[in-house]
């Protein structure tokens, strides 16, 4: 029967059977405009191997895809690269209607696994080194522990010398392209970027680590294929470099202002002292939290190596909006950034002092006291703002002009 769905060509024994997710804008707290794909892969050989699935919903979309090429009863292996939903959330059911003979995963994966879909899947711990024949063809396995998640494992299949690798080098983009080189660069940039900051920016040593690793490995590596996104044919490399830029965090010239505001008086700071930047040449980019959402923010915060932050003082405490991105953008980690504080308030005033507390726990180095304002800044307010500008942007342009 045709159900519509058709698998992809990707080499001469592997076919794309994923699933392509236009319409998803919230992935864990990640706002993905531009939707997702959850990518699984299709080995024929001897032993069918199928690589990943995707999240439950879609298991029937990636089963028609399997059927368009072979009955998907005869898959033989299923190797789960990544315990995450995304990719192991239609696992049970694949296991369940294809009976394959063997399901691999790491071993953490194992315990993961099983913790979320019960003791009884039947599994088949791997590690780093081991490999499949799967006849003319022979899958190597290694661990990547904390790439996404404790679990994950990349797969190198050495006839067709694709890395399937699993979050890594992928991005939230659905599309019917299958390969990064028929999409623009700067939305292949962008995207992977984004993705970078929201995903992995907390792991940033882990990555350096691997991007050392893996080139001892020695694997002639001609198309990386995540589980998100196009995948990379076409200078592999450029994604590679990519991850590497994105892993060292070099600060960079460039300032972002981020803000919450009451009645006014917070945004007319910002953008005081956004002019202040700007008079030093410093590029500058102002985001009000009410039309930027925290997601988009950790990707200029990666951008910026001056992230000057504001909010009122709401019953004692940061403005909601504030607190919320000040909480994603901690537990991401970002390194080597100069930072200030700033907000109006009307009775106490602690916001501004909260949040030069959080960027300094935070490791932001932060060159001046934070400045505050009541009610509404007077002339006097909006100098002292513009000059606190003035001052962060030099601070901003020693630091980068040493490095
Ligand atoms: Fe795409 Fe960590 O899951």
């Amino acid at each position: 029967m045709n159900t519509g769905f058709t698998a992809i060509p990707v080499s001469e024994r592997v076919y794309w059977v994923g699933a392509i997710d236009w319409n998803v804008r919230e992935f864990h707290g990640y706002e993905t405009g531009r939707g997702t794909t959850y990518n699984a892969f299709l080995i024929l050989d001897e032993k069918i191997t199928l690589i990943d699935t995707v999240k439950a919903p879609f298991f029937a979309e990636m089963k028609a895809r399997i059927a368009s090429v072979i009955d998907p009863a005869k898959i033989d292996y299923i190797v789960s690269n990544h315990a995450e939903p995304d990719h192991s959330g239609a696992l049970p059911l694949a296991i369940r209607e294809f009976q394959p003979e063997r399901t691999f995963c790491s071993v953490l994966g194992e315990k993961n696994l099983k913790a979320y879909y019960g003791a009884e899947l039947p599994l088949t711990p791997v590690k780093t080194g081991d490999s499949l024949s799967l006849g003319k063809s022979t899958l190597s396995f290694v661990e990547t522990k904390m790439l996404h998640w404790p679990d994950s494992m990349v797969s190198y299949l050495d006839t067709e010398k694709i890395l399937f690798s699993q979050d890594a080098f992928g991005m939230h983009l659905a599309g019917s392209q299958l390969w990064a080189d028929e999409y623009p660069e700067w939305l292949l940039a962008a995207e992977a970027r984004k993705y970078f900051a929201n995903i992995l920016l907390h792991l940033s040593p882990k990555v350096l680590a691997l991007l050392d690793e893996l080139p001892k490995l020695q694997l002639d590596i001609r198309i990386i294929a995540p589980d998100h996104g196009p995948l990379w044919r076409q200078h592999p490399e450029w994604i590679v470099q990519l991850y590497r830029e994105c892993a060292e965090q070099p600060m960079k010239p460039r300032a972002l202002v981020f803000y919450a505001t009451m009645w006014g008086s917070t945004d007319q700071l910002a953008r005081m002292i956004g002019d202040g930047i700007r008079s030093q040449g410093v590029p500058v980019e102002l985001c009000s939290l009410g039309v930027n959402d925290r997601s988009a923010i950790v990707t200029k915060v990666l951008e910026s190596g001056l992230v000057v932050v504001g909010s009122p003082t709401m019953n004692n405490q940061l403005y909601p909006s504030v607190a919320d991105v000040m909480t994603y953008l901690k537990g991401l980690r970002p390194q080597h950034h100069l930072g200030g504080a700033f907000g109006s308030y009307g009775w106490s005033g602690e916001a501004p002092k909260l949040l030069q507390a959080e960027l300094g726990a935070m490791g932001f180095e932060l060159p001046l006291d934070p400045i505050s304002v009541k009610y509404m800044p007077n002339a006097e307010d909006r100098e002292r703002a513009f000059d606190f500008g003035v001052k962060l942007a030099q601070e901003l342009l020693k630091k980068t002009a040493k490095a």
